[in-house]
C-alpha cells in the first residue's frame, strides 16, 4: 500500500481506498444474500455549487459500484428549510434508506445545525450528528459514526504505526467539527498523547517538530514547510486546495495539500500525496459507514474497517 522513495514513504490512499471498497462490496452481498437487506444511501444537494456537484456525483458512483441503492435530491438553491426538514423526516422514515448525507455547504437561508440535527443518528453517516459526536467523545466507537475524513486518516495511521499509539505524541492542526476535532478524539481513543493547534497556537512549527503524527487540516495550501517536521514523522495532508500553476501554462491551476510535499518528503517518514492520499479515503469511508448503518439495522454484525 506504500511506495519507497528515498525520503519518505508515499502512502497510496487510491490503494487503500480500494481495498475498502472491495472489502464494502463483498459484505454488501454478504449481507443481502444473508438477509435480503440492500444498503440504501441518500444524498441531498441543495443549490448548484461546482465543487458539491462532482463530489455528489462521484459519492452516487462510488455507492452503485459497491452495490448500494443509492438515490440523489437535487434541490434548487431557494428550497425552504421547512421543505428540506420535511425530506430529511421522509429518509428518516424510509425503511430502504440506511444513510442520509446532506451535502455542505447549505445555502445561507438554511441553518445547517438544524438540518444537521433532524437527521436520524442512526442514519447519520457522516457523523455530525451530536448522537455521534458525543459518543466518540466518549469513546462508545462500537454504536458511533466517525466521520468519514478523520475515518480514513486513521486507517492511514494505523497502517503504518499500527492500532495502539501509546507513547507516541500526535498534533492536529485545525480545530474544525469536521476534521479537527474527530481526528483528535480518535487518535486519543488509540492513546495517541494529542494535542490540538489552530490559527492562534504560538510558535507552530516548534509545536509541529515535537509530532511523530502530524495531521494537517488548516485549508492553507503548502503552509507546512519541511522544516516543521519531526524526522520519520507520519504526515497525514487533508488540505486539497486549488492554486495557479502558471508552469503548466496561463490560468492552468493544479491541487495541492496543507504541507508543502516536496520538502516534507525529504524529512517524514511517511506523508500523504495530494491528490491521492486522504481524498479518496474519505469517500470510501462514506460507503463504509453506509455498509455499517444497514449492517447494524438488520442485526449483524458490521466488519471492522
Ligand atoms: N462538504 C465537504 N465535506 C463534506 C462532508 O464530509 N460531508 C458533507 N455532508 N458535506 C461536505
Amino acid at each position: 500500500m506504500t511506495t519507497e522513495t528515498n525520503g519518505a514513504e508515499i502512502i497510496d490512499g487510491k490503494l487503500l481506498a480500494e481495498d475498502v471498497v472491495a472489502r464494502v462490496k463483498t459484505a454488501t452481498g454478504d449481507l443481502l444474500s444473508a438477509t435480503g437487506i440492500q444498503p440504501g444511501i441518500a444524498v441531498i444537494i441543495v443549490g448548484e455549487d461546482p465543487a458539491s456537484q462532482v463530489y455528489v456525483a462521484s459519492k452516487g458512483r462510488k455507492a452503485r459500484e459497491c452495490g448500494f441503492h443509492s438515490v440523489q435530491h437535487t434541490l434548487d438553491a431557494e428550497t425552504s428549510e421547512a421543505d428540506l426538514l420535511a425530506l430529511i423526516g421522509k429518509l428518516n422514515n424510509d425503511a430502504a434508506i440506511h444513510g442520509i448525507l446532506v451535502q455542505l455547504p447549505l445555502p445561507g437561508h438554511i441553518d445547517e445545525g438544524r438540518i444537521i440535527q433532524a437527521i436520524a443518528p442512526e442514519k447519520d453517516v457522516d457523523g455530525f450528528h451530536y448522537i455521534n459526536v458525543g459518543k466518540l467523545g466518549t469513546g462508545a466507537l462500537d454504536s458511533a459514526f466517525v466521520p468519514c475524513t478523520p475515518a480514513g486518516c486513521m486507517i492511514m495511521i494505523e497502517r503504518r504505526l499500527g492500532h495502539d499509539l501509546s507513547g507516541l505524541s500526535a498534533v492536529v492542526v485545525g480545530r474544525s467539527n469536521i476534521v479537527g476535532k474527530p481526528m483528535a478524539n480518535l487518535l486519543l481513543a488509540a492513546n495517541a498523547t494529542v494535542t490540538i493547534a489552530h490559527s492562534r497556537t504560538r510558535d507552530l512549527p516548534a509545536l509541529a517538530r515535537t509530532a511523530d503524527i502530524l495531521v494537517a487540516a488548516v485549508g492553507r495550501p503548502q503552509m507546512i514547510r519541511g522544516d516543521w517536521i519531526k524526522p520519520g514523522a507520519t504526515v497525514i495532508d487533508v488540505g486539497i486546495n486549488r492554486i495557479a500553476a502558471p508552469e503548466k501554462g496561463e490560468g492552468k491551476t493544479r491541487l495541492v495539500g496543507d504541507v508543502n510535499f516536496d520538502e516534507a518528503v525529504k524529512i517524514a517518514g511517511a506523508i500523504t500525496p495530494v491528490p491521492g492520499g486522504v481524498g479518496p479515503m474519505t469517500i470510501a469511508m462514506l460507503m463504509a459507514n453506509t455498509l455499517v448503518a444497514a449492517c447494524r439495522k438488520a442485526g449483524v454484525n458490521p466488519p471492522k474497517f
